[in-house]
């Protein structure tokens, strides 16, 4: 058997408790040593859970030698500065997304951790949806012909965070944007792990949720360099349940993914397939596959510091979608489209 790859843990709020949390449960290939969080209680209550030690001040695990790895869960704007202390530290660092709020703070910390010989990437869970990784499978072995449009739907309901200005969440300053940030950063990951990059693009941002600083909702189209076209559509005032919808439109055939359908993923093969077919290896999880998403990225990032192999998701591609972020809010600003 092989020793666990000791980890603390920064940020233990909403995520951390419904999917993070999962990971440090299970313990495969991993442990937690300390989990810390502003909130002494929080922090109590998720140390004991998991049999660590509790802290409040992540500075007191930067010197730690038990910990090898931090996994850092926290609001958008101390991304950077945290990631890059405990880079500093020699610890391997995984963080949530987006992986930082501008593009040259994300590159900047990939090639410091290439400089230290760290691991470091963004917890992309995209990368781990059973239904992502059977559309990818599906389009290389040329089911759908020629990819001629992507086009992704994120919907959450964040009416209750965005409406408390105290937040992090509705303030330019805590998230550095509303859902071009906060949700595009899954969309561009996936845009550019599955088909590439991004040629060029025009975005639109409306709010609607007037005490809040950030947009609501966002479209961001364009052409993508492979030639396809994409749009990727946001909203953070969905009443329903967390969703993110996937099609993938070739010349032979259609890719749907609904995590609100059962089964969750279709192939639609040619103009009279009305019915289409179950992509292999989906189920209909539409109440736990984020969460279940979330944490087999932190396993993986463990697998990866064990193994001494690249992370499954790669860093660049987490600073990547950084840089299209920026782009598209240089397209809001501008009313213009904006070429990569
Ligand atoms: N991968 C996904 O699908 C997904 C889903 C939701 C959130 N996220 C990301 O996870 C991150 C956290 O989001 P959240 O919704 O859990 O936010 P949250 O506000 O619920 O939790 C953040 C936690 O960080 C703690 N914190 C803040 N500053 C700290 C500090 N200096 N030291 C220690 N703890 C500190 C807060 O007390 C809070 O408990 C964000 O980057 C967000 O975009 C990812």
């Amino acid at each position: 058997m092989t020793t666990p790859v000791r980890f603390g843990v920064v940020g233990l709020g909403e995520i951390y408790q419904l999917a993070h949390h999962l990971a440090f449960q299970r313990a495969a290939g991993l442990e937690a040593v300390v989990v810390c969080d502003l909130d002494q209680d929080v922090a109590t209550r998720t140390a004991q859970s998991l049999g660590a030690e509790a802290g409040t001040d992540y500075r007191r695990l930067l010197d730690d030698e038990r910990i090898q790895a931090v996994d850092l869960v926290l609001p958008h704007h101390l991304h950077y500065k945290i990631a890059r202390e405990f880079l500093e530290a020699g610890k391997h660092v995984l963080i949530e997304k987006p992986m930082t709020v501008g593009a040259a703070d994300a590159r900047e910390l990939v090639a410091l951790a290439a400089d230290k010989g760290l691991k470091f990437t963004v917890n992309e869970n995209t990368r781990f949806v059973p239904a992502y990784q059977a559309t990818l499978d599906a389009v290389t072995s040329g089911e759908v012909g020629d990819v001629t449009l992507v086009r992704t739907l994120i919907s959450g309901n964040e009416f209750g965070r965005l409406g408390n200005p105290s937040l992090w969440k509705g303030r330019q300053d805590g998230s550095g944007g509303g859902t071009i940030i906060d949700a595009g950063a899954h969309s561009f990951y996936l845009l550019k792990w599955m088909f590439g990059e991004v040629a060029s693009l025009r975005a639109l941002s409306e709010r609607l949720v007037d005490v809040s600083q950030v947009e609501d909702w966002s479209v961001v189209a364009g052409r993508m360099r492979s030639g396809a076209l994409f749009s990727v559509e946001s909203t953070f005032t969905s009443g329903g349940p967390w969703n993110e919808r996937l099609e993938v439109h070739g010349t032979e055939g259609l890719i749907v993914v609904d995590q609100h359908q059962n089964p969750p993923a279709m192939i639609f093969r040619g103009k009279r397939d009305h019915a289409g077919s179950p992509l292999p290896g989906t189920t209909y999880e539409p109440g736990t596959w984020k969460y279940n998403s979330i944490a087999a990225g932190v396993e993986s990032f463990a697998r990866s510091i064990a193994d001494d192999e690249p992370t499954a998701v790669s860093p660049e591609d987490g600073a990547y979608a950084v840089h299209v972020i920026e782009l598209a809010y240089q397209s809001v600003a501008s009313g213009s489209a904006v070429t990569a």
